[in-house]
């Protein structure tokens, strides 16, 4: 049957190939360590699991309105206002199914055809796929590694054209783990004031998982006169251990936030009525299990980070947020793995580790590696790597 253009021209995620190749090596009895994960492996924190059971005893089985129960718009709106010091009310919050239908929905109610997204890179494949399903035309500016991933301004203001619409960044990023830094986000801040024309939206979900000395730094609470202008997404999935209840939130101005309620009312209606209680006790409630899982990350983060620093050749940049490693790895293509999609598929086959390929995330040359998985396994998988490197290196 023949699909539509649109859908025809979406790029398939390449971390959800690898995943399911390395599951199906699994269910054939192969030992493989798959350091692909998209989530934390820890449970949803007992006290939100009890809020969804109580919440469903008294009845959270209906329809709620399209943007989401008051309660829950108005303690979004109260976290994120602290967090970007300014004042966000409940109605300029809509709650969605993920952070990933915030991003659907604002990139469809804000983006015309043939309107220019800026996105530096490397970045989440969805970003520019959700552009791209919008009608918009993805602008990549690219990051060194060199440089910390940090995005480059100077290259961002010269991609500016008449079409530039909107500036997407995601900070801590998926895959690097890099957070813009202080001196970046002013910078920006300015480039945003040279550009009154430009709208931001911020990728924040991973904004609570950062390591010391990073610190997730809020473009709007330096220049708080630039809302107006901002599209915040964010959400419970990574923070709260909650992949799987599918609750995010977008905060925008009023004008967008009617855009997206009109177009979510005629998708999906409102996100799961039980989540949107669970999302409520997450956000209201007790913080410790999230410092702690924070915590535990941040040792596993420095486990992985020394571990890929001590194989050679290998050039990891220390990630200061989320739960990845992106190590470049293109010292050891050759003719038996050329990219690091072939890298990639030879690590699994011959070396029984699963990771992801950097050209996913417009970075040829790295990979991908999560750290939301125990120490043991974590220090398994490099292991692996490194010697699957090494017997790569040996056969070119
Ligand atoms: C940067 C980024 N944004 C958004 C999402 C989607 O989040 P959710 O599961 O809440 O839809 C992901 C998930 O991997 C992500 O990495």
């Amino acid at each position: 049957m023949k699909v539509s253009r649109r859908v025809d021209a979406l790029v398939p995620s390449i971390t959800l190939e690898m995943a399911a190749r390395a599951k199906a090596l699994v269910a054939a009895g192969k030992d493989i360590v798959s350091l692909t994960l998209g989530e934390p492996d820890f449970d949803t924190p007992a006290h939100i699991r009890a809020a969804a059971c109580l919440a469903l005893e008294r009845g959270a089985s209906r329809y709620t309105p399209v943007s989401g129960i008051v309660e829950l718009r108005a303690a979004a709106a109260a976290d994120l206002s602290k967090v970007h010091g300014v004042t966000i009310r409940p109605e300029e919050v809509m709650v969605s199914t993920g952070a990933k239908q915030c991003l659907f929905n604002a990139l469809q109610a804000l983006i015309d055809d043939g309107d220019e997204v800026l996105i530096p890179t490397p970045t989440w494949p969805s970003h520019t796929e959700l552009v791209r399903l919008a009608g918009g035309v993805p602008i990549l500016c690219p990051s060194l590694a060199s440089m910390g991933f940090q995005i480059n301004v100077e290259q961002l203001r010269r991609k500016i054209t008449a079409r530039t619409r909107l500036l997407l960044l995601c900070s801590p990023s998926n895959p690097t783990g890099a957070l813009i830094d202080e001196a970046t986000a002013n910078e920006l801040v300015k480039l945003l004031r040279d550009h009154p024309e430009l709208l931001v939206m911020t990728d924040d979900l991973y904004r609570r998982l950062v390591y010391a000395p990073g610190r997730f730094v809020s473009l709007l609470a330096l220049d708080p006169s630039l809302w107006g202008r901002f599209v915040l997404i964010d959400g419970v999935s990574k923070s709260f251990a909650m992949t799987g209840w599918r609750i995010g939130f977008c905060a925008a101005p009023r004008p967008l936030i009617a855009a997206m309620d009109k177009l979510q009312g005629q998708v999906t209606t409102n996100a799961a009525a039980v989540s949107q209680h669970a999302a409520l006790a997450a956000l209201t409630g007790d913080q410790v299990p999230t410092e702690k899982m924070v915590a535990e990350f941040d040792v596993r983060r420095s486990v992985m980070h020394a571990a890929l620093s001590a194989i050679p050749d290998v050039h990891c940049v220390e990630p200061h947020g989320a739960f990845y490693c992106f190590p470049d790895v293109s010292a050891y293509l050759g003719p038996k793995a050329s990219d690091d999609v072939a890298l990639s598929r030879y690590l699994l086959e011959e070396a029984a580790v699963a990771v992801v390929p950097g050209t996913g995330f417009y970075a040829p040359g790295h990979i991908r590696l999560s750290y939301a998985t125990s120490v043991p396994l974590i220090e398994e998988g490099v292991r692996r790597l490194a010697s699957g490197l090494q017997s790569l290196r040996a056969s070119h």
